[in-house]
């Protein structure tokens, strides 16, 4: 107790000592950050509230100095907080912070503004990020000047127009992410010379043309996110060279065509596949069988035909093969024995069952359950019964068979599709909290609850009746 107080007291006097010391904020950083925080016009969560003039600006949010200069600035807003964003621009005037090595603007979501020109007067920035917000206008040819960049992301902002080519000089680059922006043209071949990416992310623009077939070059990347364009051709052949180190391959809602290629079984580090919405032809390579750790499996919406391969994935987390040409007859006993699947997605893929029959291993952690289009007779009940974060399931367009009254609806469930089946007794009023709901085209009798759903979820049953569908008859 005796010791604690000294301690307290010894703080108390020296604090006021060390002051003038940690005020030594450089006069040009203090400068530039005021005026960034000048030019943001709303800033409802306080993210700057302690940069206050005369105070050490070293020992403000965001801020980290090396010899009492700026060597970081970081502010990050929190995705599930809406008031957490900044508005307004950003000052070219954080070209002050001459020391300046990592900007990382994240999830602020409301920075407006052209491309930060400021970039050019920093001579040692190395790592920037602004992920998350609305800058627009086009990336300059100029960026080819940043070649001391180790690091470049403007994901997600607002960019329109090509990739300037001259991004291929940025040789030390070991992340590029564009993804979630609004550029277009192709992916420039001189990217080929960024030989020590990691990370490398277009997904959700609107590029086009074939994918460059210039991986041989990267030895090193880990991350390659291409889904959301209009990527044409076939899967590049040098992807191979990526193998083993590659863990996510998203090439997805393209417009891919040719088969998938031999050579994915040899991504052993794989953890994502996401091929899904292209039009990929011909049968699944039967190399898939290697990738043991696959987590995510994404086939879903191409042209693919059976034979599906046996999987040796230990534990599936979600699968999605909707939508191929493939008769699966039963749900893979991969999928059945995964303790760890949350999403399981086999719309249109020939399943013959009796879902009772059906004894997955885990049912815990189900957030969404798609069996639409297949032949699956008996009753979802039990299933339902046994999984409590269920978020959807749809299940339109078999032969199931059972009284509605008896499904439980868990809270967190918001999609429940059950049309064009044999389902029959009455509908609930439980199902009156979910988002969308569809029980048309089954044997359902009686009044309708107050809901929200247009008539098409209750047409074509048996005797329905009551809003939407025509008033019930007096008895
Ligand atoms: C975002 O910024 C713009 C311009 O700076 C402003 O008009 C708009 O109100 C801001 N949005 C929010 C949600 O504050
Ligand atoms: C880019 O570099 C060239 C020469 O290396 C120089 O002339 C030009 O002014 C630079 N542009 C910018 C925006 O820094
Ligand atoms: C890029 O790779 C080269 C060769 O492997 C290496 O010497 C250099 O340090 C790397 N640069 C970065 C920024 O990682
Ligand atoms: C799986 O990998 C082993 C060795 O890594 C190889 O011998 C075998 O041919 C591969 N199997 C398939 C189906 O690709
Ligand atoms: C649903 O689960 C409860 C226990 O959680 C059990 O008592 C009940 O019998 C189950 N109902 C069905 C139809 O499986
Ligand atoms: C319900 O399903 C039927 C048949 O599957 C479909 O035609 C209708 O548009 C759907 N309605 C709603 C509201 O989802």
């Amino acid at each position: 107790m005796k010791k604690h107080l000294s301690l307290l007291l010894f703080v108390t006097l020296t604090l006021p000592c060390l002051n003038p010391v940690s005020a030594a904020c450089h006069v040009n950083d203090e400068t530039g950050l005021l005026a960034f925080k000048s030019a943001i016009t709303a800033d409802p969560s306080g993210l700057l509230t302690s940069w206050k003039k005369g105070t050490d600006c070293c020992t403000w949010s965001g801020i980290n100095c090396f010899n009492n200069r700026v060597t970081m600035l970081s502010l990050s807003g929190q995705p599930d907080k809406p008031n957490s964003f900044l508005s307004g621009k950003i000052s070219p005037s954080l070209s002050k912070l001459s020391f300046l090595n990592g900007l990382y603007l994240t999830n602020l979501r409301n920075l407006t503004g052209p491309f930060p020109d400021f970039l050019f007067r920093l001579p040692n920035i190395k790592y920037v990020y602004i992920e998350y917000s609305k800058l627009s206008g086009r990336i300059p040819d100029t960026i080819g000047n940043l070649t001391q960049l180790e690091a470049l992301s403007f994901y997600y902002n607002s960019f329109t127009g090509p990739i300037p080519t001259t991004i291929s000089r940025l040789t030390q680059l070991t992340q590029l992410k564009l993804g979630g922006n609004l550029l277009t043209g192709s992916i420039p071949y001189g990217i080929k010379n960024l030989k020590n990416l990691t990370y490398l992310t277009f997904e959700r623009n609107g590029l086009s043309g074939p994918i460059p077939d210039f991986f041989a070059s990267f030895s090193d990347l880990r991350i390659l996110r291409l889904f959301g364009n209009q990527f044409t051709g076939k899967i590049p052949a040098s992807i191979s060279a990526l193998a083993p180190k590659l863990a996510y391959l998203e090439l997805g809602h393209n417009a891919l065509t040719g088969p998938i290629p031999d050579f994915l079984g040899k991504f052993k580090a794989l953890d994502t596949l996401d091929l899904g919405h292209n039009r990929l032809t011909g049968t699944v390579p039967k190399t898939l069988a290697n990738l043991t750790k696959i987590f995510n499996l994404d086939l879903s919406h191409n042209q693919l035909v059976d034979p599906f391969p046996q999987l040796n994935v230990r534990g599936i987390e979600s699968l999605d093969l909707s939508y191929n040409s493939f008769h699966l007859k039963e749900i893979p006993k991969w999928v059945t024995s995964s303790p760890i699947i949350y999403s399981l997605k086999l719309a249109n893929c020939g399943i013959k069952l009796k879902l009772e029959d059906w004894k997955p291993v885990q049912t815990y952690y189900y957030d969404y359950i798609d069996l639409s289009g297949n032949e699956i007779t008996g009753s979802p009940i039990g299933l339902l019964n046994k999984t409590d974060f269920l978020v959807g399931f749809w299940a339109s367009g078999n032969k199931l068979k059972f009284n509605l009254e008896s499904l439980r609806i868990v809270q967190t469930l918001k999609h429940l599709d059950l049309s064009r089946n044999l389902v029959f007794g009455k509908v609930p009023s439980t199902v009156s909290g979910l988002d969308r709901f569809n029980v048309s085209y089954n044997h359902l009798c009686g009044p309708i609850p107050a809901t929200k759903f247009p008539a098409s979820a209750f047409l074509g049953n048996d005797c329905l009746c009551g809003s939407p569908l025509a008033p019930c008859k007096k008895a």
